[in-house]
C-alpha cells in the first residue's frame, strides 16, 4: 500500500499545525464548536447511549471497512484515509517499539519521549522514577506486549459514530483532542486563546479550583474519575473493556489517546495534574510512546493491503476471541 507524506516533522512527531495549515477553516470550526457545546449534559447523556452498545454485532474488520468512508476534520495536517492511518500507527509501534510480536524493546528510554523543557517541569518523583527505568522495566508486570500494535490498528475506530448506522455525530462531538468537561479549562489546550470555551454553557458554573477541588472534581481523582469530552476515545474504549481481553493498559491507551492538554500540550505546559493520580503518572511514559507512534507514523511504504489484513487478523483473533462483538 503506498502512501506518501509531504509534511515535515521534528523528533517529537510534530505535525499539530494549528495556525496556518491547509484546513485551517474546518479545523477551527471543529474546535469553536466542540469547546463551546461540549457540556456535562452532553458527555453524560452520550455516555449513557453509547455504553450500551446497541449498534449491532460486528467484526473489528467489519467496523474497520466503514472507516474509509470516515474524515476527520480536526486533523490540521493530512487528509488520509483513516484506514491507512490505523495501518501505519500499527506498523510504526511495531518499528519502533517492538522487538518481536510478543516483546517490547528493551533500549527504550523514557526521558527521550519528552520535549526537555516538560521534563524539566515534571514533578520531581515521577521524573527521578522515570529516569531510572526503560518502558519495558517501567511496565515489567506486562511480559505479553503483542496488544500494544493492536491497539495502535483499532484506537481510531470509535470515529465511526460520523456515520448514519453510529449516531451520525458531528464532527465536534468524534474527532479532536479531548479534556475533561466540568473543570477550568486549561491554556494547554489549541484555540485556547480564541477563547471559545467561554460560550460554553457550563463554563462559568465550573471554572472554580481550590486546594482540594478543581471543577466539579475532587483533585487527584483520576482521570477515570473524570468526565472527558465525548470522543471516539471513550467510545472504543467502551467497546473493547466489554468485547475484547486487552490488558488495562491497552485499554487505557485506546481511553486518552487524544488527551493531548495532558500527555503533550501545545504550549508545553502539561495541564489537568490538578486531576491526575498516581496511576495516571505512571501511565504517562506508555501514553507518550503510543502518541509517538500516533502522529509520528514514518512508514510511508505500507506492505501489500493482504498481507496487513493476514497480519491485523491474526492479532485481532489473540485480543478479541470472539470476533463479533457489540458496538
Ligand atoms: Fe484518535
Ligand atoms: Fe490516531
Amino acid at each position: 500500500m503506498q502512501t506518501t507524506s509531504t509534511e515535515c516533522r521534528d523528533d517529537f512527531g510534530e505535525l499539530r499545525n494549528y495556525t496556518d495549515s491547509k484546513f485551517q477553516d474546518r479545523v477551527e470550526r471543529t474546535y469553536r464548536e466542540m469547546h463551546t457545546n461540549q457540556t456535562v449534559d452532553f458527555v453524560t447523556q452520550n455516555k449513557r447511549k453509547y455504553s450500551q452498545l446497541a449498534h449491532g454485532k460486528m467484526d473489528v474488520y467489519q467496523v474497520f471497512k466503514l472507516l474509509e468512508q470516515v474524515h476527520d476534520e480536526s486533523d490540521p495536517d493530512n487528509d488520509l484515509p483513516q484506514v491507512v492511518h490505523a495501518y501505519q500507527s500499527a506498523e510504526s509501534i511495531f518499528e519502533f517499539a517492538m522487538l518481536n510480536n510478543t516483546e517490547l524493546r528493551d533500549d527504550l528510554e523514557i526521558k527521550v519521549l519528552f520535549k526537555p523543557t516538560v521534563w524539566e517541569a515534571l514533578p520531581k518523583e515521577w521524573r527521578d522514577l522515570y529516569a531510572k527505568h526503560t518502558l519495558k522495566s517501567l511496565y515489567s508486570h506486562i511480559t505479553n506486549w503483542s496488544w500494544f500494535p493492536l491497539v495502535g490498528f483499532i484506537h481510531d475506530l470509535g470515529k465511526v459514530m460520523l456515520l448514519p448506522k453510529f449516531g451520525s455525530l458531528k464532527q465536534w462531538a468524534v474527532v479532536g483532542d479531548t479534556y475533561p468537561v466540568a473543570a477550568p479549562f486549561a491554556s494547554s489546550n489549541v484555540f485556547y486563546t480564541n477563547g471559545y470555551y467561554t460560550n460554553c454553557p457550563d463554563y462559568k458554573t465550573y471554572n472554580t479550583s481550590s486546594e482540594t477541588r478543581f471543577g466539579k472534581y475532587q483533585s487527584n481523582c483520576g482521570f477515570d474519575n473524570v468526565d472527558m469530552t465525548w470522543g471516539h476515545d471513550e467510545y472504543i474504549y467502551e467497546v473493547m473493556q466489554q468485547g475484547s481481553i486487552i490488558c488495562p493498559e491497552g485499554l487505557y491507551l485506546l481511553r486518552y489517546h487524544s488527551f493531548y492538554p495532558w500527555h503533550t500540550p501545545q504550549n508545553g505546559v502539561m495541564a489537568y495534574t490538578e486531576l491526575a493520580s498516581d496511576f495516571d503518572w505512571l501511565m504517562l511514559p506508555l501514553l507518550k510512546a503510543f502518541q509517538k507512534a500516533d502522529l509520528y507514523s514514518k512508514t510511508p511504504n505500507l506492505p501489500a493491503q493482504d498481507v496487513l489484513e493476514a497480519k491485523y487478523h491474526k492479532l485481532l483473533d489473540l485480543c478479541i476471541p470472539n470476533k463479533q462483538i457489540n458496538w
